[in-house]
């Protein structure tokens, strides 16, 4: 193990928290108006915040492969073609997973000496070849999936948690989790998993890496009993106060061990809020419109804060377009390596932008599934096809843009926009409720200045293999690893692999 690493400023790691449903306007530093993230937000009065940086995929599993790999999910196959364009993640019958192909930033910083924990979920497949331990990571606390349930072990398992390669129980079994009050501890938990993991590499002097991907914004919401009805926002509001909380812990030990200059720290969200859920178990997207598994603004610009003390100048605000993928490209750099070299890599370095104020011009791709929907340039937006969800799904009371309408633009049909694309300027219209005139000059030198950058990023594209293509009931977490030892294995049904139904 490389030692020096610690004491040698640029050779630190990053704590990240990443939350599932988080939404660009949950943070009192982007406006909440209830100011319940002090936390948070001195993070970012001492650190620097991104207003304009965007998850890879307005769905969780996708964007946490996307994080990990620094690829778009249609080049690391976290995307289905069953149907066009439609969202899918790793439920638990998944078939598939992350493949072996990819490098996952906890296998390159390996190369550097760093040891990587990730604690919470990990969403890149649950079958045994897809384990985060066979992928870079040398500890794990946490689950492979969603919290759903509770489930009854016979048509679904419940889902487990492990301790590094076996499971130690299974959520609403060993792992309470209470549907009526939302009371659960598991952020508690994972908060000691976190401050446990970090005061241990000090001791032992090495460089570390700490994924820790809490998830109690996922519905069901949950917070544990000291936080339970304190916030003015409810149950959601509960969970992001005891996130917040969290956060203002593992920054305060990284100060009391006096490492707090040598270690970087990023927040962000892999997804917008989660409408549908609002407002008891969903939070706020600001001033953008819609949220998850829509790519408006609300489904993919998330919170971002970059923390680390006498680096970062204190309280600056980067107009960069900065993409979750970004972290994957800026920690090998902070680690001293460089990105793989035999493939494509969407992530930036962000270290000019974050120490030099640099601005990069880059385009963020929305894709849904298999399809690119949109794209950002500079201030500009321009959508390739525009959807919410289907009719179906839209009067069974399916809402991904609650009490939000614009004619022509949140549509329940797919409309195709790939000749004469919708272009919103997002400076003067966050909330894409404007579209440009066809006829303006404005919309003709936009339109010029985009299409050579979408022809150029769809010739050269090469898809990786879709995952997201096959369930299986038999691949669910009957018997998980380490079952045996707690009398917890379950009987497989038989396997019938079929296509998996993506609704939107
Ligand atoms: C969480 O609750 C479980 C039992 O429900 C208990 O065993 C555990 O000690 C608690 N952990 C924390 C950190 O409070
Ligand atoms: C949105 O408004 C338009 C008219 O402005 C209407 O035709 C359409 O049905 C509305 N959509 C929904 C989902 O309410």
């Amino acid at each position: 193990m490389d030692t020096r690493c610690i004491s040698s400023g640029p050779s630190v790691m990053p704590p990240w928290t990443l939350m599932e449903f988080m939404g660009w306007g949950d943070l009192g530093i982007y406006g909440e108006p209830s100011r319940e993230t002090p936390n948070l937000d001195r993070m970012a009065a001492e650190g620097m915040l991104f207003p304009n940086f965007y998850s890879a995929n307005p769905l969780c599993s996708p964007s946490r492969a996307a994080l990990l790999t620094g690829r778009l999910p249609i080049r690391n196959g976290f995307y289905t073609t069953n149907r066009h364009a439609r969202n899918a993640y790793t439920p638990q019958e998944i078939v598939g997973g992350i493949p072996d192909q990819e490098h996952v930033l906890p296998e390159l910083l390996k190369e550097a000496g760093y040891v990587s924990k990730i604690v919470g979920k990990w969403h890149l497949g649950h079958r045994p070849r897809f384990h985060p331990l066979k992928h870079g990571f040398d500890e794990w606390f946490g689950s492979p999936n969603c919290h759903f349930g509770p489930y009854d072990n016979r048509a679904r398992p419940n889902i487990p948690v492990y301790r590094d390669w076996e499971m130690v129980g299974r959520y609403y079994e060993e792992f309470p989790i209470n549907l009526k009050t939302g009371e659960a501890n598991l952020t508690q938990v994972y908060l000691q998993e976190a401050l446990d993991f970090i005061k241990r590499q000090q001791a032992a002097q090495r460089p570390f890496f700490l994924y820790w991907a809490i998830d109690a914004t996922h519905a069901p919401v949950y917070a544990s009993r000291p936080f339970l009805g304190t916030s003015q926002r409810g149950r959601y509001g509960d969970a992001v106060r005891e996130i917040d909380n969290s956060v203002g812990k593992i920054l305060s030990l990284l100060q009391d061990l006096r490492i707090s200059e040598n270690t970087f720290v990023f927040f962000t969200s892999d997804n917008g809020a989660a409408l549908i859920s609002a407002p008891n178990q969903g939070g706020s997207n600001g001033p953008f419109l819609c949220g998850k598994q829509t790519t408006f603004e609300g489904g993919m610009r998330e919170p971002a804060i970059a923390w680390w003390p006498g680096r970062i100048p204190a309280g600056r605000v980067s107009h960069q377009l900065g993409s979750i993928m970004d972290l994957f490209t800026t920690s090998l750099s902070l680690a001293g390596l460089a990105p793989p070299s035999d493939r494509v890599i969407d992530g930036l370095d962000l270290l000019p932008v974050m120490l030099g104020g640099q601005l990069t011009d880059r385009p963020i791709f929305y894709y849904r599934g298999d399809t690119l929907m949109a794209v950002t340039l500079g201030q500009y937006k321009a959508h390739f096809w525009t959807w919410t969800n289907s009719w179906e799904e839209f009067r069974q009371g399916i809402d991904f843009c609650p009490g939000q309408n614009v004619s022509g633009v949140t549509t329940h049909t797919q409309e195709e926009h790939t000749k004469l694309p919708l272009i919103f300027h997002l400076g003067r219209d966050p909330g894409e409720r404007f579209p440009l005139s066809f006829a303006s000059t404005e919309y003709l030198d936009v339109l010029q200045r985009v299409t050579p950058v979408v022809q150029q990023h769809q010739k050269t594209l090469i898809p990786g293999q879709p995952q997201l293509n096959v369930c299986d009931r038999a691949v669910m977490n009957w018997a998980p690893p380490g079952c045996e030892k707690l009398g917890k294995c379950l009987t497989p049904p038989e396997s019938t692999p079929k296509k998996c139904s993506w609704p939107h």
